[in-house]
């Protein structure tokens, strides 16, 4: 009687235990299976990902990309990426919809654009306002925008720069009408996704692009393999075709001695003749971004085995009307016009280099004499010229 009591209450209690553990069995199986679900589909996603192209999917992007998207590029991209944004522009910015960019498409390309901006043009860089995770987000979102990327292994010809910089020799198509050719031609890309584009026999920088590096038209020949270079021009030097950039007592030709990449950057070297004066010059060429708008630096380093004569450094485009000078707190800045109407600012550091007034608006940079001798020069490509510009230049930021 006693121990049937028991039972009952046994039953009476374990009765809930067991089917509340029943149930609980349950619900983790269920969870479990649809937890293999999603991970199922997240690889499936990856595949696809990786074996198509990213942007396929109709993925919702982050909020917090399309947050940045329309605090910091709708204005004037559109909330949409239709490239109509509220702020009037002189120049249309670029509508991501339809997916024709011509600074590069892929992530690395779009976000080498968002850091460093297109000079001449009213997109500015945001390497300063912008952290590098905000701008791959960025860049990725942009992506999302357009249309799927085809796949580009077609493109077999298409020498892109990933890590580090790559130095190719040859054939150089003109640069634009009544230009010459370059039998002997060399480009320099830079992981900033600036390309710097030289002659060889005098090692005169022609031209620097901005995108993509260079497609070869030719992979079997050596020497003298037809290039294309693919990203744009944004500033040809002196017009495509600069005289001797360095003088002393009168013009010194250049002659290669070596290209070389190391740290990630790449140098041209050269010799200055004639003979009797010794100097070598590395040079290099870097995008950086300033207050006033996106431009590049050319860095020049002299190693100078005669320490008695230095010679003087052409500022380029000092052909060109020049508009003003303006002292900044580290650099000096000389507003020039091209012949074009574009407005090309040129900065070096006030303290490095003495300036020289030549005929016609030539003005030449001296150097004290010494073994060794460093000056960068800052080339700007605004859109125009105006008191704020000015007030930039003159305080060294934003206004
Ligand atoms: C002040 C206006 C302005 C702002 C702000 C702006 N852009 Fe632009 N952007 C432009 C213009 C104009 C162009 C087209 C330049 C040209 O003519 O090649 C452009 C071009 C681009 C391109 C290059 C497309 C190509 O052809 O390869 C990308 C990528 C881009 N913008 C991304 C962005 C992103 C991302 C932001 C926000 C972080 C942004 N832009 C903010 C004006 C702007």
């Amino acid at each position: 009687m006693r121990s049937h009591t028991l039972s009952l209450l046994a039953v009476l209690i374990l009765s809930p235990l067991v089917a509340l553990a029943l149930g609980w069995g349950a619900w983790w199986y269920a969870e479990l299976l649809t937890r293999e679900r999603i991970d199922s589909t997240a690889s499936l996603h990856r595949v696809m990902r990786s074996e198509v192209v990213a942007g396929m999917q109709a993925r919702a992007p982050a909020t917090s990309s399309r947050a940045l998207f329309s605090a910091y590029c709708a204005q004037c991209h559109g909330e949409t990426g239709d490239g109509r944004g509220t702020q009037t522009l002189d120049r249309p910015a670029r509508s991501f919809r339809d997916g024709g960019f011509s600074f590069g498409n892929t992530r690395d390309a779009i976000f080498r654009t968002i850091s460093s901006g297109i000079g001449g043009t009213p997109m500015p860089g945001f390497s300063d306002s912008l952290s590098i995770g905000e701008r791959t987000a960025l860049a990725a979102y942009v992506q999302t925008l357009g249309p799927p990327a085809l796949d580009i292994s077609t493109e077999d010809m298409v020498l892109e720069v990933r890590d580090t910089p790559i130095v190719v020799r040859g054939h150089l198509p003109s640069l634009g009408e009544g230009l010459p050719e370059h039998p002997r031609g060399l480009l320099i890309g830079g992981i900033d996704g600036m390309t710097a584009e030289y002659r060889v026999d005098d090692v005169r920088l022609l031209a620097v692009r901005q995108g993509r590096f260079v497609e070869r038209t030719d992979w079997s020949g050596r020497g003298g393999t037809p290039l294309k270079p693919l990203g744009p021009v944004i500033n040809l030097v002196d017009g495509g075709d600069p005289p001797p950039g360095f003088e002393h007592e009168q013009a010194l030709e250049a002659r290669l001695v070596r290209t070389m990449i190391e740290d990630g950057r790449a140098s041209v070297t050269y010799m200055l003749d004639p003979g009797g004066l010794q100097v070598l010059v590395e040079e290099w060429t870097e995008a950086i971004t300033h207050a006033v708008g996106p431009g590049y630096a050319r860095h020049f380093q002299f190693h100078n085995l005669d320490e008695n004569r230095m010679p003087t450094l052409r500022l380029p485009g000092s052909d060109h009307r020049i508009i003003e000078r303006i002292e900044g707190p580290a650099r000096s800045w000389i507003v020039q016009e091209g012949t074009n109407g574009r407005i090309e600012i040129q900065g070096f550091e006030s303290d490095s280099a003495r300036v020289i007034e030549g005929e016609g608006n030539i003005l030449r940079l001296q150097l004290p004499s010494s073994s060794e001798a460093n000056i960068s020069i800052v080339t700007l490509l605004p859109v125009s010229w105006n008191e704020t510009l000015r007030e930039q230049l003159r305080t060294g930021g934003a206004p």
